[in-house]
């Protein structure tokens, strides 16, 4: 079976990066698969997050997925703190991953900074837990922005090894030989990596300091268009050939921004907006942007002033999520040869 998984953490500062690389993604694969949505807080916590804060934050990733139009019903959305198979797995897959392959990751480089000694071993192991996100519900697609393709390769390979270093007992169980897909990221659209407002060469993230950086999904329609009025961009107009954006960064990400906003193409968007002014086109793009995420903004605050419903679209997705990934997670053991209750 196809299976879509893909994860969101809860660190604050939902942005427009994360709503177009992945969030925008997620409603669209539901019409073509059975979708697993996570809020990812063990995740979360590799670096250090204040509990109310945490509380809040999965909150509010769990608004922002039903707000974009994610269906809770027909799919699943939860938090992977109430699902202990992705923990569980996550140690097997400790196991099978190499220290190595983790020091090659270059996340864990940019998180963890100057000191390595100082950061946490969970901000280390990361991908491994991310691989088990993925695993424990042998899913095959993963929706993702390009900052996560190095994650989901290194999941390929903890799949294989682990594949291969069981193979035998695989086959004595009677499963079939690659136990383990190999999940296929999915890195699509026209904004997989959208840029910082600010700095055109640095990717829009929930941690820069400058909140002029990025377009919060909670953002007010006046804050946004002075976001994007502020925007970095170079002197010269618009070019009218896509060509003409090479070497361009600033102008490259906001073309990109409303080419994924709007499902038109870069080409038909410079058709219209080439030559001319920036601040006409900067017009166009905050009055886009705000028309695309008012409705969702608006939304979110509602769910948000009912923290129990949200509490229990969580309850009962992670309930729905455990049933897939117990029997998974009892495989596992069998085929690492643990002893379990039957
Ligand atoms: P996270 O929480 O940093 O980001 C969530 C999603 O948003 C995408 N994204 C972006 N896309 C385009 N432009 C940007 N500037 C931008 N910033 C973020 C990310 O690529 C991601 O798709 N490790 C993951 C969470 C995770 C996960 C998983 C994902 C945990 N387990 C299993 C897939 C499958 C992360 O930190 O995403």
């Amino acid at each position: 079976v196809e299976r879509v998984f893909s994860g969101v953490q809860p660190t604050g500062n939902l942005h427009l990066g994360n709503y177009l690389g992945a969030i925008q993604r997620f409603v669209e694969m539901q019409k073509n698969y059975n979708c697993i949505y996570c809020v990812v807080d063990q995740h979360a916590i590799t670096v250090w997050q204040d509990p109310k804060g945490l509380q809040n934050a999965i909150r509010e990733v769990t608004a922002a997925f039903i707000a974009s139009g994610i269906d809770p019903k027909a799919h699943i959305v939860f938090n992977q703190s109430q699902v202990a198979e992705h923990a569980e797995l996550a140690w097997v897959f400790n196991c099978v991953a190499r220290m190595g392959w983790l020091n090659r990751m270059t996340q864990f480089k940019e998180k963890a900074g100057k000191d390595k000694e100082a950061a946490s071993v969970g901000l280390f192991a990361y991908p491994a837990l991310m691989a088990a996100d993925i695993l424990v519900y042998r899913a095959t697609h993963v929706p993702v922005g390009e900052d996560q393709k190095q994650h989901l390769e290194l999941s390929r390979d903890i799949a294989t090894k682990f594949n291969n270093d069981f193979a035998e007992s695989i086959a004595s169980h009677g499963f079939e030989e690659g136990f383990f897909p190999l999940p296929e990221p999915l890195i699509q659209g026209a904004a997989t990596r959208v840029m910082s407002l600010r700095d055109g060469t640095k990717k829009m993230s929930k941690s820069d300091p400058s909140d002029l950086s990025r377009i919060n999904m909670t953002d007010d329609a006046d804050t946004i268009a002075s976001k994007i009025r502020k925007a970095r961009t170079d002197p010269e107009p618009l070019p009218s050939e896509e060509e003409g954006l090479k070497g361009r960064a600033e102008a490259d990400n906001l073309v990109a921004i409303f080419s994924a906003l709007s499902g038109r193409l870069v080409a038909d968007v410079l058709g219209e907006f080439g030559g001319g002014q920036f601040s006409t086109f900067k017009t166009a793009l905050a009055d886009l942007t705000v028309a695309k995420l008012s409705p969702i903004t608006a939304e979110m605050k509602r769910l948000m002033a009912d923290p129990a419903h949200i509490d229990a679209v969580l309850a009962d997705g992670s309930a729905r999520a455990r049933t897939i990934a117990a029997p998974i997670m009892n495989s596992v053991k069998d085929i690492v040869g643990f002893i379990r209750a039957k």
